[in-house]
């Protein structure tokens, strides 16, 4: 069974500057998988969600590159609120964990970095079907 207590925080390199700063990320070495596929949530009216779903295999790594949101996170049993405000720290989400993003400020942007590519077949949208499957 995958938990809440798989998803964790990471820090990032962050390379101050005066002429502003720098972070970057390598897959495989700051984030436990490697990219396949990277994806952006932006320009989300007050008040709106995004997510609702879990993944069969997907890895996910999310950065709040701008402004602040919640993930949301549910195992089954436990629920997780995390909150992502800096562009130098991420959260990892293995496979398997029901997840949602909400309370994004004005103007915020979620970068999303996943291990595999789009493929619909690998959502579980059914929150009940989620629980019965990762309880098993
Ligand atoms: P979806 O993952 O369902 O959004 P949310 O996480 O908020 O539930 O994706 C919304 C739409 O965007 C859906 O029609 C599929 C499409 N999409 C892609 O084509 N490629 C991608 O990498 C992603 C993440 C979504």
């Amino acid at each position: 069974m995958k938990t809440v207590a798989d998803c964790t925080i990471l820090p990032l390199p962050k390379i101050p500057d005066d002429r502003g700063n720098l972070s970057f990320i390598e897959g495989g070495n700051h984030i436990p998988f490697e990219i396949q596929r990277t994806y952006w949530i932006y320009d989300v009216p007050g008040g709106e969600t995004r997510g609702g779903h879990a993944y069969k295999e997907l890895q996910e790594f999310f950065v709040a590159l701008s402004g602040s949101f919640d993930v949301v996170l549910d195992d089954g049993v436990t629920r997780k609120v995390v909150s992502l405000n800096r562009s130098y720290f991420g959260l990892y989400v293995p496979n398997m964990i029901w997840r949602h993003l909400e309370n994004f400020a004005t103007n915020s942007v979620c970068l999303i970095l996943a291990s595999l590519p789009y493929n619909q077949e690998d959502y579980i949208r059914d929150y009940e079907m989620y629980r019965k499957e990762n309880l098993r």
